[in-house]
């Protein structure tokens, strides 16, 4: 049996309830398809991190959840509620089945600890029993996966670049291999190189591991290179969501025309190098 979808959000509203209350996420229904890579777009203060956070189950007060659902159609043919999970089956579900990468979750590395250590942790805790060489064998494929050197799992944080460190944490989020992967941003703070090169990577593991993507940026000219389908937000709501070809050739909603309109390079030829694996001076020129 095949599914079509591995996550589906149900209109879903959330508020945070400060003295003038924010209703960041409005109505919001989406659904993600097993190995989709769903691109969401809009500009700044949009709700895109606050949608992020509710599916991750980040969110904290003041953010509420108002209403709604989101449930993972899990591979075995389970639903979880997500929103209903317990604090301890939600640790059980994080990292292994849904993980996440943040912009800046570089900083999230623990500085004391070696990215061995790390690493090592999440198996210890979600592969009980697991013995330490296949452990050991399991974090070294994941870093070399997303291009950094297994030699340097013996590293801490600081010893690495930026780059690198967030490579670790996008390492980290493939780890168990989840099949949904939440990305918020998570090259913005790279320069543009490493970004092209990360991103990269991530089409490549989904086409290799099969696991779908929600991934964030307000970079519409990005989305559309990675994307299968896009969905763009506006003032805490979907105003349109479609194919990637679709939103670029025949966008439907206002805001999505002025949004293309606002990135002049998409009117000029502009390679689609990520996935076709052009090199970067092609692009560039
Ligand atoms: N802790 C908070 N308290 C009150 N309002 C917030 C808080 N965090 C975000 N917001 C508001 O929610 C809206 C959506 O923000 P956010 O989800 O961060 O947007 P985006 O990620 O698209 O830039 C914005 O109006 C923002 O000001
Ligand atoms: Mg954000």
């Amino acid at each position: 049996m095949t599914r079509d979808a591995v996550l589906t959000i149900d209109h879903l509203d959330v508020v945070y309830e400060t003295e003038r209350p924010v209703h960041a996420v409005k109505d919001v229904s989406l659904t993600l398809a097993p190995g989709e890579i769903l691109g969401l777009a809009g500009e700044s203060g949009c709700g895109k991190t606050t949608l992020a956070y509710a599916i991750t189950r980040l969110h904290k007060p003041p953010a509420k959840v108002a209403s709604g659902s989101i449930t993972f159609h899990d591979r075995d043919g389970s639903d979880i509620d997500l929103l209903g999970l317990s604090d301890e089956r939600l640790r059980a579900v994080r990292w292994s089945k849904l993980s996440m990468v943040f912009q800046g979750a570089m900083n999230a590395l623990n500085p004391v600890t070696t990215i061995r250590a790390q690493l090592d942790d999440a198996l210890v805790e979600h592969r009980r029993g697991m013995p330490k060489k296949e452990r050991r064998a399991i974090a070294e494929d994941a870093l070399r996966r997303v291009g950094v050197d297994p030699a340097r799992i013996t590293a801490y944080p600081h010893e690495l670049s930026g780059g690198m460190r967030q490579r670790v944490m996008i390492a980290m989020a493939m780890l168990l291999e989840p099949q949904v992967m939440i990305m918020d941003e998570p090259t913005t703070a790279l320069d543009v190189v490493v970004q092209r090169e990360i991103l990269r990577e991530i089409v490549r593991l989904r086409d290799e591991l099969g696991f779908a993507v929600v991934f964030i940026t307000h970079d519409l000219p990005l989305l559309l290179e990675i994307s299968d389908r896009i969905a763009i937000m506006l003032r805490g709501e979907v105003v349109e969501c479609a194919t990637a070809a679709r939103i670029q050739h025949e966008p439907q909603h206002p805001y999505t025309q002025r949004l293309l309109r606002s990135f002049p390079s998409l009117s000029g030829a502009r390679g689609d190098f990520i996935r076709t694996g052009l090199g970067f001076e092609e692009v560039a020129s």
